[in-house]
């Protein structure tokens, strides 16, 4: 599902058939908090985070600050003043809580406080204060399906059959001695039950074998997660991505998956997962935790992490026209759409526009389990002109935007060569078809020095990728067509261009299956006018019509793909190079 992009695509096949489912600044040093031009906050009533750019930081890879080759707490505080020189509005921590680190922070042991080779609280606190002087929102990575197995709540489950915390897991007899109780699967391969000596009885756990999963159907559980995400709420935090949350609950008749052909990267059968996924149950638990958090002022907010095989089910994750559930599920149709298909994406925009309800779409392109946009779009001679195009998608639609460390400057996927190589435990348990997601969570690429700029330690958690010396923030600062530049270019007209930020969103040119258009339009009527070109030769096209009225031309407010120099453009014939991108005003 989640983890690579060929499993995602490939599940979501399966539910679709199925019918339920810079430089290394010097230790201490931080620029003043001050807002830059490109940072002042807009004219808008609207929620912040629905004309917001999200950055996701993998933390252990966004900035070492004590030298252990790992990142922490004080290394993000430290480049604050570049994600607001960037344009971000909030920055999502992946887990920073006390873990075995298993899943590297998903195995959580603690939820009430700081791993320590990330930091402290106080590091944290700091971190959401100094962000706040630069208009920058603090978001938490909320774990709620499942724990570690070191969380003292699950070592106390395990203990004894009649520990009160027993029923705050899932815990079953196997159905003939030595067999689980049933065949669901693990994500990360194998049965996803764990037999456990002590009682004689199986746990379940979609995730590694060290993550079990809670029990929703108890209330103390949920009880004792509201209270944990109250805690960081109370600290400032402005809302939470809600991690693995459509399989809170399975389905308690415990009944067999679907045996479907084939076997998967671990040499599994095939299996539905409409027993272990997206229960009814939990939309319940999401009304109860939108309506907690929004006793809190400034708009808190829920993002979800929501793969979902179609826009119906994304839109009950809104709470439909009720709007009652997460004010962001993710929604993965365009991002992770498999092709570079023109059609195909003016077709999921469209649905994003038109069959969610008047909600808010999230699109998002990266994430710190799936390899990087230019690994699964790329062609190898235009990966560059592609990913600018991509950007613009990100952030010339009407979609808040979620976007990745390393995005803005076109970190490469970098995977192990070896199994010895590799840190994600799926990448040795699938090797060599699964490698694991390392790839996609090397070291931030700050400068050309030692590792990067990530560390002054030249050992670092991951390697950092071998193209360091010329992709990275501080080459990438000086080159105007820079894909840096160009992300800080498009985040700037989202924010003070009025049709970008708040104008409406119409498709343009429907039947183009080479070039994909749109318009926005301002409340005062200004429109401005989207189109990039999906293929490999320049194109040229025509959206007068679309625009209506006599011949118009357009001011060039960024182009893409070697189009730039051109001030403007003649709606009759707007040439595109390949895979080209082009945002311009009508006059
Ligand atoms: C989703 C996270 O993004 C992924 O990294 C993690 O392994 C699983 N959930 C389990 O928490």
């Amino acid at each position: 599902m989640y983890v690579r992009i060929v499993s995602l695509a490939f599940i979501a096949g399966l539910l679709a058939l199925l019918p339920s489912s810079a430089q290394n600044a010097p230790s201490g040093m931080m620029g003043s908090p001050g807002k830059s031009a490109s940072h002042a906050a807009p004219h808008s009533t609207d929620p912040w985070w629905k004309h917001a750019v999200i950055y996701e930081i993998y933390p252990r890879s966004f900035q070492d600050s004590n030298r252990d080759g790992v990142g922490d707490l004080n290394g993000i505080t430290r480049r604050l003043d570049y994600l607001r020189d960037l344009g971000v509005d909030a920055i999502w921590i992946a887990p920073i809580y006390p873990s075995p680190q298993v899943d590297f922070g998903y195995d959580i042991s603690d939820y009430q406080n700081i791993d320590p080779q990330y930091g402290t609280l106080a590091d944290f606190d700091r971190l959401v204060a100094q962000a706040k002087k630069r208009n920058i929102r603090v978001l938490m990575d909320a774990v709620m399906n499942h724990t570690s197995d070191k969380h003292p709540w699950f070592i106390e489950s395990e203990s004894s059959k009649t520990n009160p915390k027993r029923n705050w897991y899932v815990w079953r007899d196997g159905r003939a001695p030595g067999e689980p109780p049933n065949n669901w699967l693990s994500l990360f391969g194998h049965s996803a039950w764990q037999f456990s000596p002590r009682t004689g009885q199986y746990y379940y756990h979609y995730f590694y074998i060290q993550q079990p999963d809670l029990n929703w159907r108890n209330p103390q559980v949920e009880a004792a997660m509201f209270q944990m995400l109250r805690f960081w709420l109370d600290r400032g935090v402005a809302g939470f991505r809600l991690d693995a949350v459509i399989n809170l609950f399975e389905d308690s008749s415990l009944q067999d998956e679907e045996v479907l052909p084939g076997t998967n990267k671990f040499g599994d059968p095939n299996e539905s997962t409409s027993r272990q996924e997206g229960l009814p149950e939990v939309h319940d638990v999401m009304r109860r935790m939108r309506s907690m958090i929004d006793t809190y002022p400034d708009h808190r907010v829920l993002i979800g992490e929501t793969y979902l095989p179609s826009v119906e089910e994304l839109d009950k994750w809104y709470g439909g026209a009720k709007h009652n559930e997460l004010q962001l599920p993710m929604d993965i149709q365009v991002g992770f759409e498999p092709k570079l298909d023109a059609n195909e994406f003016r077709h999921h925009i469209n649905d994003a526009e038109t069959r969610i309800d008047g909600n808010q779409p999230l699109f998002v392109f990266d994430n710190h389990d799936n390899p990087r946009t230019a690994s699964r779009y790329g062609d190898g001679i235009h990966n560059a002109a592609i990913d600018k195009m991509l950007a613009t998608i990100l952030f010339a639609t009407r979609s808040t935007a979620l976007m990745y460390y390393g995005d803005e400057i076109e970190m490469p996927t970098t995977e192990p060569t070896s199994k010895e190589q590799v840190k994600d435990p799926i990448g040795i348990t699938g090797w060599p078809n699964e490698k694991g997601r390392d790839g996609e969570r090397t070291p931030m690429q700050w400068n050309s020095l030692v590792a990067a700029g990530f560390s002054t330690n030249p050992h670092t958690w991951l390697p950092v990728a071998p193209d360091y010396k010329t992709v990275n923030v501080q080459m990438e600062s000086k080159d105007p067509d820079s894909m840096l530049n160009w992300y800080k270019k498009l985040i700037a007209l989202r924010r003070h261009n009025p049709a970008l930020h708040e104008g409406t969103m119409t498709m343009l040119d429907g039947a183009n299956s080479q070039v994909l258009s749109w318009s926005r339009t301002s409340p005062n009527g200004r429109v401005v006018i989207v189109a990039c070109n999906f293929t490999a030769d320049p194109q040229v096209i025509s959206l007068q019509g679309a625009i209506g009225g006599p011949a118009k031309t357009a001011n060039v407010l960024a182009a893409s793909g070697g189009s730039q120099g051109k001030s403007f453009v003649d709606l009759n014939a707007i040439s595109l190079p390949p895979y080209g991108s082009l945002i311009a005003e009508v006059k």
